[in-house]
């Protein structure tokens, strides 16, 4: 097929792709007039094949997780999330999570006893259960929930005991508290703006080396942001070689002429299998995209530059990325990032910015 491509001419080829488009676009004025039409036509089309195929493997290997925890739980970390705004409700009921605390309690007793879950999550799971149980009035499924949460709170605390010599010197308390103990914020309009305007797609590095530990701070400062349910259905691959980057920059389309000399690479990867349904399907991007930005900025402050790298849904970049990062079929690359110290002397195009006047639509119901 391939060589077939590079065998036809130029002027051939495009006058097939205009064929095609044309074919496409006659039955898409048929079939775009219903959602249900839309999906015949896509039928017969393979551009969600890929998509459709990383959501079902996704549902599938979330209830497989639920058995078999790895070092973080979406549904632990759903339902502590869920827990911690019921603390915070104004008012807050005298009963409430009667519907999925022992779902909760069972799947942190699963996480006690694999000892696979990061600490931080663990402490913070307990915490917010510690304090839910202090607080609530029992339902039947509450105190089932209690009781159970009373033997595994003791095998754990009984542990952490034995690491620390006092359960309860862990450092300060992982729950819900007053937004006055928020930290000031010292920083002013006018300097995030300033950080904003500094903040450029760069696409031309000097050849310094990037120092993993300063992106690995980044990372920690992206990781701040808002994500749905607090999942965090992401991580970030990090290819910190040259020439690692230059082969994974090279799978995507953008970057022709620049992908040589990109020092450091950051593939953003979305994780499916964070949910139990279809309806969530798009939360890796948003939360991928929200993490990926603070990560930019924060960048930026340490003094690299970066420029973001789309990764278009094309069966076979899609096949070579896999097979390059050792990705499974529920994991998604939702973007590049390219990471370096900017070449003074390379150019940065100007981006027209749109502003309020388009941006805004004021409605009033
Ligand atoms: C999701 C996303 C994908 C992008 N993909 C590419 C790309 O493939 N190649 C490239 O040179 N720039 C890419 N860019 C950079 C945009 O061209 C750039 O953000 C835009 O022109 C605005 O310029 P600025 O980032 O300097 O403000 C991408 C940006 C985003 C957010």
């Amino acid at each position: 097929m391939n060589v077939l491509k590079r065998l036809l001419p130029a002027s051939f080829k495009q006058w097939l792709k205009l064929r095609i488009e044309h074919v496409s676009l006659f039955w898409a004025g048929l079939l775009a007039r219903s959602a249900f039409s839309a999906s015949l036509f896509y039928w017969f089309s393979p551009a969600f094949r890929r998509e459709q195929h990383s959501v079902l493997a996704g549902r599938l290997a979330y209830q497989q997780q639920l058995h078999q925890l790895g070092k973080s739980s979406a549904l632990l970390r759903r339902n502590i999330h869920r827990l911690e705004k019921g603390l915070i409700m104004q008012p807050r009921r005298a009963s409430f999570a009667s519907d999925y605390i022992m779902e909760t309690v069972v799947i942190f007793e699963r996480a006690v006893q694999q000892k696979s879950i990061c600490s931080a999550e663990l402490k913070w799971a307990a915490d917010v259960l510690n304090r839910y149980f202090e607080v609530v009035t029992d339902t039947a499924e509450i105190a089932k929930a209690r009781s159970l949460f009373g033997q595994v709170w003791q095998q754990l605390s009984r542990e952490l005991t034995e690491q620390v010599g006092d359960a309860t010197q862990t450092g300060s308390s992982s729950v819900p508290y007053p937004a006055s103990a928020l930290p000031d914020c010292p920083i002013v309009f006018a300097d995030l703006y300033t950080l904003y305007q500094r903040r450029r797609s760069v696409r031309w590095f000097t050849q310094q080396q990037v120092d993993p530990t300063l992106i690995r701070q980044a990372v920690n400062a992206a990781s701040l942001a808002p994500s749905a349910c607090n999942r965090q259905p992401y991580r970030f691959d990090l290819l910190s070689r040259p020439e690692d980057a230059a082969k994974v920059a090279d799978l995507a389309m953008g970057t022709t002429g620049f992908a040589g000399q990109i020092p450091s690479l950051i593939a953003v990867i979305g994780d499916l299998s964070c949910y139990p349904a279809e309806r969530d399907r798009h939360v890796i991007y948003i939360d991928a995209s929200l993490a990926t930005m603070q990560l930019m900025l924060a960048l930026e402050t340490l003094g690299l530059s970066t420029c973001p790298i789309n990764w278009p849904d094309i069966e076979s970049r899609e096949k070579a990325i896999a097979q390059t990062l050792g990705l499974e079929p529920y994991q998604r690359v939702v973007m590049l990032l390219a990471i370096g110290y900017a070449d003074p002397q390379g150019g940065v195009p100007f981006s027209q910015k749109k502003t309020d006047a388009l941006l805004v639509r004021e409605v009033k119901l």
